[in-house]
């Protein structure tokens, strides 16, 4: 007797988990990266329904706040682009840098393992020194110089030590055509607007369209949302969750959550990104009135926030993970600006 009504009802939770609907909630919409993912994300129905939210829908200094969202949306997955990324302003306000890129992140993962949700952050290569001069590699010792590293390494920590369940992508130099201003942006304003300009030549890194990373997030996400729905089990493993050296027992497993170095592949200094911003800008008919550009040092250019020297991502992990490289960053440099040469001249198209 029990036997066929037990099977029936275990058959009835099998068909309801598989049909609850899934939800992603995006935190930090409205960033250059979040906006990208607002796009990216609308293209991968399988991953559910996107919420997304800006700072206006959801301030990430408000704590109790963050729980309250993630339990009224229920998701599957939390992804957040949001952070406080003014690096130099963050040497004068370090308390809320470290609300907004520890504390936050903290609340988001104790939320999401209370709804059994999976997490992924973006993090940075500032969490490294560049004193070496070879890629890191994930699992290579941090030691930020700035107060935005210090405490985008803590967010990082605050997660790995709360839910297992995560996927930490550290990029970095990042552009894009979205968002209030980055490098790239900067370059082409001065570019109208002078006719010579210095540029720092002893930082080195790789130049990331924001678009790449977010076809990234987009496929490691949805790798991490099946796995997490093929082991609830592990949902709230937070008692052992660790620091990284659990990613190289996660690559053993197959296990797609850990940290990832994610960036365009190839290397440039500022001097040389600026350079092929004005070439390819200047070949696909963008009007500029630069001539020279002078590389200085970092000593010629004082910030208030101590930078990496050589800022380089090995991006070997994520390759293997996804099975391709990432693209070489001044083919995805020319792809951006030919859709932002497009996009500007569209209006007078109308
Ligand atoms: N940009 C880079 O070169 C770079 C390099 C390495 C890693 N990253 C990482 O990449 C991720 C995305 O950065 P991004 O380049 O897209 O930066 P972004 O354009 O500055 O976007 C960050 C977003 O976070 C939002 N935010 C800041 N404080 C907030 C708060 N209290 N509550 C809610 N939202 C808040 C910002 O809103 P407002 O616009 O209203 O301030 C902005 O929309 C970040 O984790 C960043 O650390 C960036």
């Amino acid at each position: 007797m029990s036997g066929p009504t037990n099977n029936l009802a275990s058959d009835r939770t099998e068909t309801a988990k598989t049909e609850t609907p899934k939800r992603v909630l995006l935190v930090g919409a409205q960033g250059q990266v979040g906006q990208e993912l607002v796009q990216t994300l609308s293209r991968l129905p399988n991953l559910g329904t996107v919420v997304a939210v800006g700072r206006k829908e959801l301030d990430l200094t408000d704590l109790d706040a963050i729980a309250q969202q993630v339990a009224q949306v229920q998701p599957s997955l939390i992804i957040n682009a949001a952070a406080y990324t003014a690096v130099d302003k963050a040497e004068s306000e370090p308390d809320l840098a470290h609300c907004i890129n520890a504390e936050a992140p903290k609340a988001l993962a104790q939320s999401a393992v209370k709804c059994g949700a999976a997490l992924v952050h973006i993090s940075t290569d500032y969490v490294f020194p560049g004193t070496e001069g070879s890629p890191r590699t994930e699992t290579d010792p941090t030691g930020p110089l700035s107060v935005y590293g210090k405490t985008k390494l803590a967010g990082e920590e605050a997660i790995r030590a709360t839910l297992d369940q995560h996927i930490i992508l550290r990029t970095a130099w990042v552009y894009g055509s979205q968002g209030k201003g980055n490098f790239l942006k900067t370059m082409l304003r001065l570019g109208k607007d002078r006719s010579t300009i210095s540029v720092v030549a002893d930082q080195v890194g790789s130049p990331t369209w924001a678009q790449d990373i977010s076809e990234t997030i987009g496929q490691l996400s949805l790798r991490l949302l099946n796995e997490a729905t093929s082991d609830s089990a592990s949902d709230s493993a937070s008692d052992s969750a660790s620091d990284s050296a659990s990613d190289s027992a996660n690559d053993s497993a197959g296990d797609v959550a850990g940290t990832y170095h994610f960036t365009n592949s190839g290397v440039a200094s500022w001097y040389d990104f600026a350079l092929a911003i004005f070439e390819e800008a200047q070949a696909l008919g963008i009007p500029l009135k630069i001539q020279t550009v002078n590389p200085i040092t970092t000593a010629d250019y004082p910030t208030p926030a101590a930078r990496p020297a050589y800022s380089v991502l090995s991006g070997q992990k994520i390759a293997r993970t996804l099975g391709h490289s990432a693209p070489y960053w001044r083919q995805s440099l020319r792809t951006m600006l030919v859709e932002f040469a497009q996009a500007e001249r569209a209006p007078a198209a109308r």
